[in-house]
């Protein structure tokens, strides 16, 4: 019960890595709001330490009741876990518009503005919090035709760096999670136009994993639930890569 008696915000609570981090923080006694696009993906979240949200997290206006109707209810938000993010199908730059990298750019690296921005204003006058972004082992190791889904994930990997050096001195840490290729409905999301999903995961993905396997959603819980703790009260600015040695 390493997070009993704190609250946590996640982000993409609807998906893969968002459902498993919000299981593993409800099992370690955390109260959790999860936001995603829609309720029903959130159904299988059913607790009574759990809210559902339903909000697009580029809406500041959203994000700002869910940090604010959490605060009322628990007095607390010592968490911010971005786990929302959208794929890129692999694309050749030339064929990519200039509004598909805008959504991309907004949707996993601005909104992360706006998350953060909202969590500090609760963690600083606390002198504690935590926040963790998922971004990508592709920033550090990147693939042909991904080039505005690893911009954005380097942009956040880079955004949580900047927040962990401003935010040390109130006591609030920032870190990165790069998740290796990973089983959850966002994998086949990059294949390329024409490509077959299948075989894209096992010849590409799978085999590109030196320990052998896709990374599992509970995998990510493990390293994030870590970081959240008070077990990682001296990790800020760092990358956990979780990705079977994807990186290496
Ligand atoms: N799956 C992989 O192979 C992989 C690898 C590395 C990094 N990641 C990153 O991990 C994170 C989690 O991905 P996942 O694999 O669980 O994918 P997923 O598609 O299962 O989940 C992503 C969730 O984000 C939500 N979302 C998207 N846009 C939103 C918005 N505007 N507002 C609110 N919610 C929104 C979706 O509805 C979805 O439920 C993402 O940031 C992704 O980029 C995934």
């Amino acid at each position: 019960m390493r997070m009993k008696g704190k609250t946590v915000i996640v982000t993409g609570a609807g998906g893969g890595m968002g459902q498993a981090i919000s299981r593993k923080l409800l099992e370690e006694g955390a109260t959790v709001a999860g936001i995603d696009l829609n309720e029903d993906s959130m159904a299988g979240l059913l607790h009574d330490r759990f809210t559902a949200f339903a909000a697009d997290i580029l809406d500041e206006e959203a994000v700002a009741g869910v940090f604010r109707d959490m605060h009322g209810k628990t007095g607390r938000i010592d968490g911010l876990v971005c786990a929302a993010g959208i794929a890129q199908a692999a694309t050749p730059i030339t064929d990519v518009s200039l509004d598909q990298w805008h959504r991309l750019m907004n949707i996993n690296a601005t909104s992360l503005f706006i998350l953060s921005k909202e969590a500090a204003g609760y963690m600083k006058p606390a002198g504690t919090g935590s926040i963790v972004t998922i971004a990508s082992v592709s920033a550090a190791r990147p693939r042909p035709g991904l080039q505005s889904y690893i911009a954005s994930k380097g942009a956040a990997e880079s955004f949580t760096r900047g927040l962990a050096i401003e935010l040390a001195e109130h006591g609030v840490r920032a870190n990165t999670v790069h998740p290796g290729p990973a089983d959850t409905g966002m994998l086949s999301q990059f294949t390329a136009a024409g490509a077959d999903s299948d075989q894209t995961r096992k010849e590409i993905f799978e085999s590109s994993v030196p320990l052998g396997r896709l990374i599992q959603p509970d995998d990510i819980a493990g390293g994030v639930v870590y970081l959240l703790s008070d077990d990682a009260s001296m990790v800020t600015g760092t990358t956990l890569h979780i990705d079977g040695g994807r990186g290496l």
